[in-house]
């Protein structure tokens, strides 16, 4: 299969077949995320919250992006690859955030960056563009933005919210952003988002009418203990936590019982080694 480039996902976009994307943020995910035909892969900052169990997005930070992103990129060889800049690495000025754009390409070997903002962050976003680096925008619910938010919730749900909702997305449609993430917006929103722009719109928790989706790996396997927070807009396709904990615990019982580790799992040593260490 030929890798995914720009160019496809602009010819995806075109005959208005869904883009579909998700997050890895390590090697053995970015594999299996990819081997399943996920089009972009995203080294998305949720790392901070369910990979290193942070509480919330603003903690991590760009080294530890980096590091994530370069794991990815050694599985994502097919995959369209984007590494999101977490907060505090590209807000200050748009040569902050080129500087780190650069080193998410440089260092993490990604494809693309992905920031938060819109109209306020266009500069950023035709700095980074015009250094020849793609960028994803990421509006509605931005969760570095959590605590001017007021929370985790839906976006654009007032005619004044979603009109600068639609200017936020013009806004980096016009800077040069290759595609924009609209985050917990109402689908009708969504739906009108997406039909005023050039560029596709990925959706999380903004209905099924943007150009494409993208989901948290790990909320979507179902990786997360049963009380763990999950938004309304996840579906929980696999219960990875439910057969990881099955696993553990029957290794538990096996190495108690000694029936791990069994003949099949064994070294033999020759018999006259053995005899003679024991004489
Ligand atoms: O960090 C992340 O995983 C994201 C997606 C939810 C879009 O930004
Ligand atoms: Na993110």
């Amino acid at each position: 299969q030929k890798p995914v480039t720009i160019q496809t996902l602009q010819k995806m976009y075109a005959e208005k077949s869904p883009i579909t994307m998700l997050t890895a943020h390590n090697f053995p995910s970015a594999l299996m995320a990819q081997e399943a035909g996920m089009d972009i892969i995203l080294v998305g900052d949720s790392l901070a919250m369910v990979s290193l169990g942070m509480p919330d997005t603003s903690e991590v930070t760009l080294d530890e992006m980096i590091m994530a992103a370069r794991a990815v990129s050694r599985a994502a060889n097919r995959a369209f690859t984007t590494g999101d800049l977490p907060m505090g690495s590209y807000e200050i000025s748009p040569e902050q955030a080129l500087a780190s754009a650069i080193r998410m390409v440089k260092e993490g070997r990604m494809q693309s960056v992905k920031l938060e903002g819109g109209m306020e962050m266009a500069p950023a976003i035709k700095k980074i563009t015009t250094a020849g680096i793609p960028v994803c925008a990421h509006i509605g619910l931005t969760p570095q933005r959590q605590h001017a938010l007021g929370g985790f919730r839906v976006q654009g749900n007032t005619l004044d919210k979603a009109m600068s909702l639609l200017k936020d997305a013009k806004a980096v449609e016009e800077a040069g952003a290759f595609a924009v993430v609209l985050e917990c917006v109402p689908s009708d929103i969504a739906e009108e988002v997406t039909g005023a722009l050039r560029i596709p719109t990925i959706g999380i928790g903004a209905g099924n009418k943007t150009s494409g989706q993208v989901l948290v790996q790990i909320d979507m396997l179902g990786v997360r203990p049963p009380d763990a927070f999950m938004p309304k807009f996840v579906k929980k396709y696999g219960s990875i936590w439910d057969a990881g904990l099955a696993a553990i615990r029957q290794y538990k019982e096996e190495v108690a019982d000694r029936s791990y580790p069994g003949p099949q799992h064994v070294y033999k040593s020759d018999t006259k080694v053995t005899e003679a260490l024991r004489a």
